[in-house]
């Protein structure tokens, strides 16, 4: 089994998001002492932006593509292949001005491809080919955007920009992990978020843990 573990903090260990992800992570491996881990951190590999080579490439039909046409896309092939060809995804991220750190578009930019993680069927709707991949994501906030629990909690733009494109791609029920507030508050609150983000992710552990045992 294989678990790719993406973080896109540019923080290294002060990250709150990567200490998350990293407990997460070790959670599973305890237990699956062979789950095989692809990790990957944006904030170091970061992927390319889309440039205007890319958008006609990736809409022109694979089998008509130039040799140039092919290699502007050989990243984005590649990252697919390493997502698609996993059965676990961890993807950890801080909220940054109310959305997700540009590291993780770009690397969602380069990961919504037509005839790779969703198709076209014959009527012309489109069906993701992500189905049968868990996927949770852990971010981390300096503010409590909890619902009705501060000034700030309708701008809350991350959630809904991660569920959409990962909806396209066949992800239908993420997990989400959201650790606040970790900034913009005081100690008590600040230790009372990383409280509730460690249990709840000790339930998430645990969930993935039973509905693997049920698999096998
Ligand atoms: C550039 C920048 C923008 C931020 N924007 C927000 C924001 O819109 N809302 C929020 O709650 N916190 C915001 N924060 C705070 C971070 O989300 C918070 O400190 C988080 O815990 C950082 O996670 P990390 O330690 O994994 O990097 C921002 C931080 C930075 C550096």
């Amino acid at each position: 089994m294989r678990l790719m573990h993406v973080d896109a903090s540019p923080k290294q260990s002060l990250s709150n998001s990567k200490q998350l992800s990293a407990y997460f992570v070790n959670q599973l491996t305890q237990q699956l002492p062979d789950l095989e881990i692809d990790y990957l951190d944006l904030s170091i590999d970061t992927p390319p932006h889309v440039s205007g080579d890319f958008a006609k490439a990736t809409y022109t039909p694979a089998d008509q593509r130039t040799v140039a046409m092919k290699e502007t896309l050989a990243y984005s092939d590649q990252l697919c292949a390493r997502i698609m060809m996993s059965d676990l995804l961890v993807f950890a991220m801080p909220m940054y001005n109310f959305s997700m750190p540009s590291c993780f578009k770009a690397f969602i930019d380069n990961l919504v491809r037509t005839n790779l993680t969703y198709t076209f069927n014959a009527d012309g709707s489109t069906s993701g080919t992500l189905t049968r991949q868990k996927v949770i994501f852990i971010t981390s906030r300096g503010a409590d955007l909890r619902p009705g629990l501060s000034p700030w909690s309708h701008m809350d733009a991350l959630t809904p920009a991660l569920k959409a494109p990962f909806a396209f791609m066949g992800v239908e029920h993420p997990v989400f992990v959201d650790a606040q507030p970790l900034q913009f508050s005081d100690q008590t609150a600040r230790e009372a978020a990383l409280d509730r983000a460690y249990t709840a992710l000790n339930a998430a552990a645990n969930t993935w843990l039973n509905q693997l045992q049920k698999t096998q």
